[in-house]
């Protein structure tokens, strides 16, 4: 299968990426990546020269290399995205070029010049916004807060509106909140582990009561795999582990996995518009295509750690004034 990978670059791309090449010899990857906030040059250097992989440095919004780019591909799979949501609070406008404008592009190329490739567009549960109780399922209206879920729902839209007009084989994954190796230190997981080994105090977004339901990123390629090979054009898939857990409660484990005090943490004025829980019903990926998660949260939390602890030359250079400042909501919400 020849595969374009888009944002592959980034945490979860790099993860996906490296997961595909390891388990399938048959497998061809290019990846295009506009190296902007989230990606790493060095995610994927070990690969460059490889027969079954190729990277090419370019944004998703321009035309003329997506129509190139998608011609001789089977599949695409779409991680190219700006996901921070404290950034799209701040400056919005590149959240909806790249991941509005980007993914129409990406239609647009296979509309014009490759009717019979799949595309999987990796999609989130911020598209639903908070629930209080229960869990979202795949037919649920969406309710986006911030810029970001605001710009990855209208990208879903457009998706399925593709698939409808144009007949295109498209698919949508939507998933809880991912964590492990080569995610960027401006996200709650390796923020805080980066902040603790450097002992550096901990901040915490309101009271830390915000639940998230985490997913080992390993866990989240296996599915997009799964959907990818067998999941059914026009159908859109939720992907949860189960691992719903307070804010707190996560930053807590992280300091015990690293033998730190809790008293580091100190509580920050809250994001504007912070959804307060997410939850995700799950069960007809696991019906359907068999899927089910193979990481146990709190010994993948831990291999994460020893992961930043043994990549200190990785993340030393990402980890800028934003993340290392002493206040960093400030820098954040200005
Ligand atoms: N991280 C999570 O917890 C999570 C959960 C659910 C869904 N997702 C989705 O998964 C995808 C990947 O997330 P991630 O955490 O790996 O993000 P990331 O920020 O680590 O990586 C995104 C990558 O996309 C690239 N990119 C951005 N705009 C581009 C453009 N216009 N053209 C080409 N490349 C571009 C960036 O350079 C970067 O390498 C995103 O679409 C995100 O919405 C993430």
């Amino acid at each position: 299968m020849r595969i374009l990978v888009t944002g592959g670059l980034g945490f979860i791309g790099t993860n996906f990426i490296r997961y595909m090449l390891s388990r399938d010899r048959e497998v061809e990857i290019t990846n295009i990546d506009k190296v902007g906030a989230g990606s790493n040059l060095e995610n994927l250097e070990d690969l460059n020269g490889q027969a079954n992989y190729r990277f090419i440095r370019g944004d998703i919004s321009d035309l003329k290399l997506m129509a190139e780019a998608v011609k001789d591909v089977d599949a695409i799979v779409n991680f190219a995205a700006e996901t921070h949501v404290d950034r799209s609070i701040r400056e919005p406008r590149p959240f909806i070029q790249s991941n509005i404008l980007g993914v129409f592009t990406i239609l647009e190329a296979m509309r014009k010049y490759n009717r019979d490739a799949c595309l999987v567009h990796v999609s989130t549960d911020e598209v639903y916004g908070e629930i209080q109780r229960g869990s979202f399922k795949e037919s649920d209206r969406l309710n986006p807060s911030n810029p970001y879920s605001a710009s990855k729902a209208s990208a879903d839209m457009l998706c399925l509106a593709y698939h409808k007009t144009y007949n295109l084989n498209v698919k949508i994954t939507r998933c809880t909140n991912n964590f492990g190796p080569y995610q960027f230190p401006e996200k709650l997981i390796p923020k805080t582990i980066i902040r603790a080994i450097k002992n550096l105090k901990v901040p915490i977004y309101g009271t830390g009561k915000n639940v998230r339901d985490w997913i080992y990123v390993l866990d989240h390629c296996e599915a997009i795999r799964l959907v990818l090979e067998n999941g059914r054009s026009g159908e859109i898939y939720n992907i949860s582990s189960g691992n719903e857990l307070e804010n707190i409660e996560v930053v807590r484990m992280i300091l015990r996995h690293l033998g730190k005090d809790d008293d580091i943490i100190f509580f920050v004025e809250d994001r504007p518009g912070h959804d307060l829980r997410y939850s995700l019903d799950s069960s007809k990926i696991r019906s359907e295509l068999g899927w089910r998660p193979l990481h146990d949260f709190s010994s993948a939390l831990k291999e994460t750690v020893e992961w930043y602890l043994r990549n200190e030359s990785w993340w030393r250079p990402l980890a800028t004034k934003e993340i290392l400042h002493p206040t960093p909501w400030k820098l954040n919400l200005q």
